[in-house]
């Protein structure tokens, strides 16, 4: 049942820091303290490429591990929306590995593109929340997720799940191909280590993110900005915005701004600015500060030090606690998520169930 909350959604957003948790136990040996997958019967070393495919939600958590697995492991990796990577005709490589990500496990078009790949040859891997899953059955592989049931249509917990076992399967990537120094690794194993009582200090802040759901709940249209990890999250941030309280909401590349979107704005558009204090932090708040200039009304998501750096001129601002850069996208979904719950319980959406939405899509 929902316990004490009014919706599943509430329930499952704050549940993230045990499941979290859950799955990082899940992917840890407690003897080293270093990550360390179950066996995989894939040789990471001897990949060329990796191509990462879902839907939705899950999609965007591709998209934050594209990003990594650039950095951290230095392998080319692209994404792909299922529904499209099926029905084209890209060249795969004959050393590729192929994830699919997937809370249900059935999502039709995720799951024909795991199909479509096993037969260009590719090793691959399922992630999914529900171990016995048709694409868990399927792949060469599977890494489950440990967020539990997920009841709410939106997905909450399961996203932040698939992050942190990306982040793991990322480092164990690099380790294998020797792209990363022993000290490198176990500062980003440490960071990812602190993320389910950073998220549990996010989930304390959460007075002051339904303080300006009423603001948001007023408005017909919503973007949301970031850069690089924070690019992924301003996109999960329109998409759970749109999908439970309808309010149209759109999230862009920070640096894309002003190649059209900015055209929107004037001083009944709420822009979210996602912006951790890192190596683009600069880059992002000049954007934002275009925003500002043409009367946006900004709310700026950053820890203490970008926030003492906007100071005043920002709407609002919702600080959250500093972090490695590196696990930033884990934390900063999270207050988009509340975000979108408390804007639509104020618009008096059905939040569990939203219209035209179904929880696992196995039509096309
Ligand atoms: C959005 C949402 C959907 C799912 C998508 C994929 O909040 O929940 O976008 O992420 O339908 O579902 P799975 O992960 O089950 O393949």
């Amino acid at each position: 049942g929902k316990g004490n909350y009014p919706h599943f959604m509430l329930k499952e957003i704050y549940e993230q820091p045990g499941v979290i948790g859950d799955t990082l136990r899940s992917m840890w040996n407690p003897a080293s303290g270093a990550i360390d997958l179950p066996p995989l019967d894939i040789d990471l070393a001897a990949i060329s490429r990796i191509t990462l495919v879902a839907c939705g939600t899950s999609y965007l958590g591709a998209m934050v591990a594209k990003y990594w697995f650039e950095k951290v492991a230095r392998i080319a990796a692209d994404i792909d929306i299922a529904s499209e990577f099926r029905y084209r005709d890209t060249p795969l490589e004959a050393d590729g590995l192929a994830i699919f990500i997937s809370q249900s496990g059935e999502t039709i078009d995720t799951l024909a593109a795991l199909r479509h790949a096993k037969e260009a040859g590719q090793k691959t891997i399922a992630i999914v929340n529900v171990p016995e899953s048709t694409m868990a059955r399927e792949a060469d592989a599977v890494l489950p997720t440990l967020a539990g049931p997920e009841i709410g249509v939106a997905s909450t917990k399961a996203f932040t799940c698939q992050l942190v076992l990306l982040a793991c399967l990322v480092i164990a990537t690099a380790r294998a191909r020797g792209a990363i120094s022993g000290a490198e690794e176990a500062r980003l194993s440490n960071a990812i280590a602190e993320v389910p009582s950073r998220a549990a200090e996010v989930l304390n802040g959460d007075e002051a993110i339904q303080a300006l759901a009423a603001e948001v709940a007023e408005a017909r249209d919503v973007l949301y900005i970031g850069r690089n990890t924070g690019y992924p999250i301003a996109l999960e941030g329109a998409l759970k915005l749109k999908e439970i309280s309808y309010i149209h909401a759109e999230g862009y590349a920070a640096g894309e701004l002003k190649h059209g979107p900015i055209a929107l704005i004037d001083d009944t558009v709420p822009v979210i600015v996602v912006a951790p204090s890192d190596a683009l932090f600069e880059k992002t708040f000049s954007n934002m500060q275009e925003v500002m200039a043409r009367g946006g009304k900004v709310i700026f998501m950053s820890d203490a030090k970008g926030c003492a750096h906007i100071g005043k001129e920002a709407f609002a601002t919702i600080e959250l606690p500093h972090v490695h850069p590196f696990v930033a996208p884990i934390l900063y979904a999270i207050p988009v998520q509340l975000l979108a719950y408390h804007v639509a319980v104020i618009k008096g959406t059905d939040v569990d169930q939203p219209r035209n939405l179904a929880k696992s899509v196995t039509v096309e």
